[in-house]
C-alpha cells in the first residue's frame, strides 16, 4: 500500500480540503476584494483531474474530504465529482462533506445526499437582511435561508459557520443561536483571519471569540463536549439549547499542534498551511506524467509547525492569496 502521509512534525494527515473553484457568487468582505480576478480555464483542473488526485490522497490515508471553493456549488461538474468521491466512502474514505454559502443549495441538496454527503457547513454571518447584503456585498438572505431549508429537507445535518465581526454581527449571536435551535442546525463561530488584501481593515472587525460570546455566556452556561469532526473547532453544549456550539480560534488560541489537514486548490497546488504561501504544484506533474507522490512527500516534509497569524498584525494580510483561493 502507498505510504501514509506523515509530516515533518510527526502529524498524520487524514483530512483533505479540496477547493473545486476560486469563483463565488458572493463577495464576502473578509474573504474577497470587491473586484476579484479569477483563474483562466487553462489553469484550472478538470473534474477528472481533481478526482484522480483525491483518489491518490485517499490511497495514502486521507479519511475525510471537504469540498470547498470559492463556492463549490458554482463549479460545473460538481455533481459528477461528488458522486465519484462519494463512491469512496467505506473504501478508505469515512466522510465527504462540503462548505457552502447555500445560495445554490436548493438545487443541489438532493444530489449531495444521494452522493453520500451526510453533513454540510454553511457560511451565514447574520440573520439581518441588510447586514447580510452588506457583508456579502451582493447576497439575498432569503435565498440562503431557502437553501438551508432544502438541505434539512434532504436529510443533511447543517452546521452554520458565523465569522465573528466586530461592529457587523455582534448583535446577531443570540438571535442566531435561537434560529439554529428552531431550525435544527448547529453553530460554529470563527475568528476572522488575515488572508488576502480586502478593502476593509480587518483589525477594525477582529474580535476574539471569548469576547464575542460574552453575552451568550451571561445567558447560558457552556459545557465542553468531546464531539470530534476532524476540524479545528472545540465544541460545547449550551445550557437550555439543543445547539452544539463550535469555537474556532486560530488567533486567540491556535490548534496547530493537532493539525491533520492539507489543502488542494483548483490549480493543483498543495498548500500545507492556511497561514503560509509555500506550496507544491501537482498540475504540471499530473499533466506531464511526473511523480505526484514524491512532490506530496516534499510538501509534507515542509509543513510548518504552526501558522503565522498575529492578532496585532491583522491590518496587513499574513498571506497574499485570498481565503477564496483555498476555501479556508
Ligand atoms: P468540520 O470540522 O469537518 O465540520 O469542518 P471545518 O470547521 O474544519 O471546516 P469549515 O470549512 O467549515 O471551516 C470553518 C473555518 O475553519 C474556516 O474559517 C476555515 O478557514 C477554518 N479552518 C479549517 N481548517 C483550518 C486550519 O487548519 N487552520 C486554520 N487556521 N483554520 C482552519
Ligand atoms: N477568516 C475566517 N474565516 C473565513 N471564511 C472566509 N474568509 C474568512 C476569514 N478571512 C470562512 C467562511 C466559510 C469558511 C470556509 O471560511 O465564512 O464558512
Ligand atoms: Fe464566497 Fe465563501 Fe468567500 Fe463568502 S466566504 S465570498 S461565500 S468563498
Amino acid at each position: 500500500p502507498a505510504a501514509p502521509l506523515i509530516d515533518g512534525h510527526g502529524r498524520r494527515i487524514s483530512y483533505l480540503r479540496l477547493s473545486v473553484t476560486d469563483r463565488c457568487d458572493l463577495r464576502c468582505r473578509y474573504c474577497m476584494a470587491e473586484d476579484m480576478r479569477f483563474l483562466p480555464k487553462s489553469a484550472v483542473l478538470s473534474i477528472e483531474e481533481m478526482a484522480e488526485l483525491a483518489e491518490r490522497f485517499v490511497a495514502r490515508g486521507v479519511r475525510r474530504i471537504r469540498l470547498t471553493g470559492g463556492e463549490p456549488l458554482v463549479r460545473r461538474g460538481i455533481d459528477t465529482l461528488a458522486t465519484r468521491l462519494g463512491a469512496l466512502i467505506g473504501r478508505g474514505l469515512d466522510e465527504l462533506t462540503l462548505t457552502t454559502n447555500a445560495m445554490r443549495l436548493a438545487d443541489h441538496a438532493p444530489m449531495l445526499a444521494a452522493a453520500g454527503v451526510r453533513r454540510i457547513n454553511i457560511s451565514l454571518d447574520t440573520l439581518d437582511p441588510a447586514a447580510f447584503r452588506h457583508i456579502t456585498r451582493v447576497g439575498d438572505l432569503d435565498v440562503a435561508l431557502a437553501g438551508i431549508a432544502a438541505a434539512r429537507l434532504a436529510g443533511l445535518a447543517v452546521k452554520i459557520n458565523m465569522v465573528a465581526l466586530a461592529g457587523l454581527n455582534e448583535d446577531q449571536l443570540l438571535p442566531m443561536l435561537r434560529w439554529c435551535a428552531d431550525n435544527g442546525c448547529d453553530l460554529t463561530l470563527i475568528e476572522t483571519m488575515p488572508l488576502g488584501e480586502v478593502e476593509d481593515d480587518r483589525s477594525d472587525h477582529y474580535i476574539p471569540l471569548h469576547q464575542f460570546i460574552a453575552p451568550l455566556r451571561a445567558a447560558h452556561a457552556l459545557y465542553p463536549v468531546d464531539k470530534r469532526t476532524g476540524g479545528p473547532a472545540r465544541y460545547f453544549a449550551v445550557e437550555g439549547s439543543p445547539v452544539t456550539l463550535g469555537l474556532i480560534t486560530p488567533l486567540s488560541d491556535n490548534f496547530c499542534a493537532t493539525c491533520n489537514r492539507i489543502r488542494l486548490t483548483v490549480e493543483g497546488r498543495v498548500y500545507m498551511c492556511l497561514g503560509q504561501d509555500d506550496h507544491v504544484d501537482l498540475r504540471a506533474a499530473l499533466r506531464g506524467g511526473g511523480d505526484v507522490d514524491s512532490l506530496i512527500d516534499r510538501a509534507l516534509a515542509g509543513k510548518p509547525r504552526a501558522h503565522d497569524f498575529h492578532i496585532e498584525r491583522q491590518s496587513r494580510p499574513a498571506v497574499a492569496r485570498h481565503m477564496s483561493a483555498t476555501g479556508g
